[in-house]
């Protein structure tokens, strides 16, 4: 089988590594790819928006399977336009994927089919809003439409909160046509969760939970970030507390999605708000999470290949989905400036052989390889992933290898997976 994977950061290395162990893969090309991708296949110099050079490429090259990570090119309509020439693509429709492209959209579907979310209105002014948020108590959250590259949420807990929200978005216009329609909600207080359901539209399956770090800083200080680094299974995740997720939030959305006339295939990745033992929708994506994926794909025993091909035909009910019971932590090294502005071109040194690591992987992001040197092209630069039968000796693996990792300006929170921790008592 002849793969492509569309993107070019930490989650598409994983995924691309992941591919490479399966026995019905021959070739894998990345588009764009990145310094870590090579090792299991070619790059190819398409950027991962570019859906018609994408597409070409697919029929060139008899692409067997199109798997795509980044949600701009899913939200655009990618899986559309390649099924509509024949070529098997794994992510949602463009409609589907508007769970994620659009939250006005996901917050009236919850609604509609009852899933716990946090209360909301819409606003389409900056008169409005001031309406609306006039007779509001602190916090609560503002959040636009569409896309916004993790940085379209504002949790309000002060007029000066208020204010750097409003001119963000209705002064300095920095969201452009997403912001359009505002959401403003109800703030939860709670613990966060990410739950992901690999779904071929009728059937799921449930893949591990995990917990993102979303800020740059440790004790979740600092701003918002793509995500610092990630661990899984999340203990919080207890089995009680995923069957109500599967019943309460999984279930509806692929009955509604199908019940609309959309069928959600590909990855349903829900973003939770754990308040009293209840789950509440913070958001939807439509695809792997990055850096989650790094933590959520190396347990996986099935074939990644057979698994994503019967998600893609309809058939999730054939697969016998197996996991191996191990923790496994993503510790994130990044630019220095990250996620303002950073130099790149920086020369990596240190990185260990892949075959050295036993239980791990170093997964590449903002990574290029010139001349037989790997050198820095991006915020977020390497994933350091580690496993183990403990979240203790996956942490501990995972800080031993960045180590021995080196470029100027490099920055890794040294808390990552510590919630774990603390809620097992290991902390
Ligand atoms: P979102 O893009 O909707 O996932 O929001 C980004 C981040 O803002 C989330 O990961 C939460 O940390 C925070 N957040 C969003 N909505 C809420 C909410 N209703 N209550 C509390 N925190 C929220
Ligand atoms: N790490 C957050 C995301 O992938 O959306």
């Amino acid at each position: 089988m002849r793969v492509l994977v569309v993107g070019g950061g930490g989650r598409e290395h994983a995924i691309a590594w992941k591919l490479s162990q399966s026995c019905l893969v021959d070739k894998i090309f990345i588009a764009p790819g990145n310094g870590g991708t090579r090792l299991h296949g070619e790059n190819v110099p398409i950027k991962d928006s570019d859906i018609d050079k994408l597409t070409e490429f697919a029929q060139e090259n008899n692409i067997d399977l199109t798997i795509v990570g980044p949600e701009a090119s899913l939200v655009e309509g990618i899986v559309d336009t390649f099924q509509e020439k024949g070529l098997k693509i794994f992510g949602p429709s463009k409609e589907a994927a508007k769970l994620e492209g659009s939250k006005v959209f996901a917050k009236k579907f919850m609604e509609k089919y009852s899933i716990p979310t946090a209360d909301f209105s819409i606003v389409t002014s900056k008169e409005e809003a001031e309406e609306k948020t006039k007779k509001r108590n602190y916090p609560y959250v503002i959040k636009v439409d569409g896309l916004a590259a993790g940085k379209g949420a504002y949790v309000v807990f002060s007029e000066d909160d208020k204010k750097k929200a409003f001119k963000e978005i209705w002064e300095e216009n920095k969201f452009g046509k997403s912001a359009n329609r505002v959401i403003i909600e109800d703030f939860l207080d709670g613990e966060e969760l990410s739950v992901f359901a690999l779904t071929d539209g009728e059937n799921y399956i449930l893949l591990p939970s995990a917990q993102d770090h979303k800020r740059v800083f440790d004790n979740d200080q600092g701003p918002n970030t793509g995500g610092m680094g990630a661990y899984s299974p999340s203990p919080l995740a207890t089995r009680e507390l995923l069957q109500k997720i599967e019943k309460m939030v999984i279930q509806p959305t692929l009955k509604g999605m199908k019940e609309i006339g959309h069928p959600y295939k590909g990855v349903l990745y829900c973003g939770l708000m754990i308040a009293d033992d209840k789950p509440y929708v913070l958001e939807f994506n439509c695809r792997f999470g990055d850096p989650e994926a790094q933590v959520i794909i190396p347990p996986i025993k099935t074939d990644f290949a057979e698994l994503l091909l019967k998600a893609v035909e309809g058939k999730l009910n054939e697969i016998d989905f197996e996991l191996t019971e191990q923790y496994t932590v993503c510790v994130v090294m990044a630019s220095g400036g990250y996620p303002g502005s950073y130099k790149k071109g920086i020369r990596i040194e240190g990185l260990p052989a892949p075959e050295s690591l036993a239980h791990g992987v170093v997964f590449h992001a903002g990574t290029k390889f010139e001349n037989g040197e790997y050198f820095t092209s991006g915020g977020r630069v390497l994933g350091v992933t580690c496993w183990d039968e403990t979240l203790k000796g996956a942490v501990d693996r995972a800080y031993k290898v960045i180590q021995t990792i080196h470029f100027d300006g490099a920055h890794f929170r040294k808390d990552i997976a510590r919630k774990g921790l603390k809620r097992l008592g290991v902390l």
